[in-house]
């Protein structure tokens, strides 16, 4: 009989030693490829699929929202912005995941406040394939990076993919949809790191600039901001020319701007705006090895690098609301950055100054964020399952062991 009690009371102990484990969400598999385009549209656990969400008078394009949220009680909206295969539905499901990563070490996170957003920009080889009906936005292969104009249907003209960005920012930033909204980050990895910074450069509106923030993460290549380059080449005919830099080239969306604002207004505007930007340090390889591409560094890394510098050499160094996270031995992964401490900070937890509620603000521009800001292990079901382990251990076995002997 009391024998039997110890193995009850073991078995008990192994129950409570299980560990609470953090939901990770598979990708979900879709027929396909980006060549010869995706064939399907699929659902993704957590998030409502809307084939073709309207974003202006007869414009519609496919995206992803996070189901079932108040939007009353949502606090920040994460649009996430696809890398060159266009499978939106995979940024969806990492973004989702690293957030059940956030959530599970930091209970000042909480899934309820966060809407996470997926535009997906489909070429005529998707829709053919079956991704899409015909009534929705559709791209070049790479055309929607950096800001160019829609190439069907053909009812709807010159609509670039930053006027997309712009209406889906304006649908979070509306106070009446969103009442306790504070921050909207706009961010992505690789090409989606590359549109995020395209687009900070080129956005027309500054309305509620102070709520939105970007997340550039392993971009393979930046706008420049200034005419000099680190690793010039003679041969290389227009390294400054738009998306690289600054001097020409721009999509029709911004050319009002860009002539009426030349270099240094559209420099000043950007280096305005909160720029988080992000890059692995093992993320050594060439991506883009287009001249222009090269000219800003060998590789994703030495760019970023170079980039960087470029901004401390700005009269007043880096901008007030920049920052750079350099995040230790990840390389061109985008599940690496945005589950990093820092990509989680930045993506679910950082917010301005003026609009921060409940947030402690991370560290001054240019510096990495201090080690481990977020755990919080106090808060963990974790611990409390040990410390009720060693309570039995320490308290019951003697008892035990008393009435045995
Ligand atoms: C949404 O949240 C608001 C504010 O917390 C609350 O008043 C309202 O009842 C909620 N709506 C639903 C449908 O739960
Ligand atoms: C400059 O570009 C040419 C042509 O792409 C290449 O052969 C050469 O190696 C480059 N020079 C340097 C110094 O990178
Ligand atoms: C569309 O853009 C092209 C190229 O920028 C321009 O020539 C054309 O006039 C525009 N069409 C309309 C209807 O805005
Ligand atoms: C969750 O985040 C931590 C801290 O950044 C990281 O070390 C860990 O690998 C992440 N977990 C997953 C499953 O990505
Ligand atoms: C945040 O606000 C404090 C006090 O108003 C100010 O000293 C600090 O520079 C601000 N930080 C940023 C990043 O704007
Ligand atoms: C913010 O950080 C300061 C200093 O580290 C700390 O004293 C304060 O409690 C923090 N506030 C919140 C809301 O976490």
């Amino acid at each position: 009989m009391l024998l039997s009690f110890i193995f009850h009371l073991v078995a008990l102990a192994s129950a409570s030693v299980l560990h609470r484990r953090q939901q990770v969400n598979q990708n979900p598999t879709v027929g396909g490829d980006p060549d010869h385009g995706w064939k399907a549209f699929p659902q993704v656990n957590d998030a409502t699929a809307y084939p073709s969400w309207v974003v202006n008078d007869g414009a519609q394009l496919p995206v992803y929202q996070t189901s079932g949220l108040n939007n009353s009680e949502v606090t920040r909206a994460v649009i996430v912005l696809p890398a060159r295969p266009r499978d939106c539905w995979y940024y969806w499901n990492v973004v989702n995941n690293a957030l059940y990563n956030a959530t599970f070490h930091d209970s000042s996170i909480r899934r309820e406040d966060i809407s996470i957003m997926a535009p997906c920009f489909f070429t005529q080889a998707d829709m053919d394939a079956g991704a899409t009906g015909d009534d929705v936005l559709l791209w070049g292969m790479t055309t929607w990076i950096d800001g160019k104009a829609n190439i069907l249907p053909s009812s709807v003209i010159n609509f670039s993919s930053f006027d997309v960005l712009d209406a889906l920012v304006s649908y979070y930033m509306d106070t009446q949809a969103f009442p306790n909204l504070n921050t909207v980050v706009v961010g992505g990895h690789s090409a989606g790191g590359q549109m995020t910074q395209r687009y900070a450069t080129l956005r027309k509106s500054t309305e509620n600039d102070d709520r939105l923030h970007f997340w550039i993460a392993n971009p393979g290549s930046l706008c420049w901001l200034t005419a000099e380059r680190p690793m010039p080449n003679s041969s290389c005919i227009d390294p400054d020319k738009y998306k690289y830099g600054l001097e020409s080239n721009f999509p029709a969306y911004a050319t009002s701007d860009t002539n009426r604002l030349g270099r240094d207004g559209i420099v000043s505007r950007y280096i305005g705006r909160n720029l988080h930007y992000a890059w692995g340090t093992a993320d050594n390889g060439p991506g883009d090895i287009s001249c222009e591409a090269l000219a800003q560094g060998r590789t994703h890394l030495e760019r970023g690098r170079n980039f960087v510098a470029m901004l401390e050499k700005l009269t007043g160094g880096i901008p007030a609301l920049s920052t750079v996270d350099w995040i230790e031995g990840v390389s061109h992964s985008n599940e690496g950055m945005m589950n990093s401490e820092e990509g989680i900070d930045k993506l679910f937890r950082y917010a301005s100054n003026a609009t921060a509620r409940n947030v402690n603000v991370s560290s001054a521009a240019g510096s990495r964020s201090s080690s481990s800001p977020y755990v919080t292990p106090s808060q963990t079901g974790d611990v409390m399952k040990t410390k009720s382990l060693s309570f039995i251990f320490i308290l019951v076995l003697p008892l035990v062991f008393h009435v045995i002997i």
